[in-house]
């Protein structure tokens, strides 16, 4: 399958401080066994042969990256991350167009703080998408019943959860097509939380792809608790 994939290019925000997770460091350093949790989300990439190069976007204060050995690794560069996700991503994606990367290559936007991309969730997403016009994200269908809840707390109405998905990463776009959404959408304001919304507000319709429900983001204390 991995001779069928297309060449790519990386981005991984890792900017943030995880206020949410209230540890002594980032949550991306926290140990998830004998390794920092970001080097394990940066091996399912490394172990790629279609991988063009990657680029982490870092807080410029940020002193644990460079203890890590992958620090030192070639095909890694580092970059400084920005107030908000997006503008992290931003950042990152300028640089990639620095390090050579065309407007027509495909970029994989895939946070920190997803350890758990399993192979061949990537090769999915990369096998699905590679004649894509657009690009798409890993998601997963809603499980539970949605409530949408009104100002008092209380529920209004039971909405079709067979219409929703949860936005996962890696997200998956051309690099040109998605430098000009997240700046035109930053630029004019609007509210983006990941690339796929960044697309829409520019008229695009990002392909979902159905992911494994594993792939979590470390938000909270209890999402690392054995
Ligand atoms: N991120 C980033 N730049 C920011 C904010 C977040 O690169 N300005 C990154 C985080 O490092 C993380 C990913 O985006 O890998 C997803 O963000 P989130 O889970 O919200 O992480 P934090 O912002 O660190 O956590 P919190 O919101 O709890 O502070
Ligand atoms: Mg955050």
């Amino acid at each position: 399958m991995t001779d069928t994939t297309p060449p790519f290019w990386v981005v991984i925000p890792a900017a943030g401080v995880g206020s949410r997770m209230q540890a002594d460091r980032p949550k991306q350093y926290l140990k998830l066994g004998q390794r920092s949790l970001i080097e394990h989300t940066l091996d399912c990439f490394l172990d790629q042969p279609g991988l063009l190069g990657l680029v982490v976007c870092l807080s410029p204060e940020d002193g644990w990256w460079s203890q890590l050995p992958c620090a030192v690794d070639p095909r890694i560069t580092r970059t400084d991350g920005g107030r908000e996700r997006a503008d992290s991503v931003l950042n990152g994606l300028h640089r990639l167009a620095e390090l050579g990367a065309a407007a027509d290559d495909w970029v994989l936007v895939h946070d920190a703080a997803r350890p758990n991309l399993a192979e061949s969730d990537l090769l999915k997403l990369l096998a699905q998408l590679q004649d894509d016009p657009v690009g798409g994200l890993l998601a997963v269908p809603v499980r539970d019943t949605l409530k949408l809840a009104d100002a008092d707390g209380r529920v209004s109405s039971t909405p079709d959860r067979s219409l929703y998905w949860q936005a996962y990463t890696p997200q998956m776009f051309r690099l040109g097509a998605l430098r000009s959404a997240l700046g035109d959408a930053l630029a004019a304001g609007a509210v983006i939380t990941d690339e796929s919304s960044a697309m829409e507000w520019a008229g695009h319709r990002p392909r979902l792809v159905e992911g494994r429900a594993d792939n979590i983001k470390i938000t909270r204390p209890e999402d690392l608790r054995p």
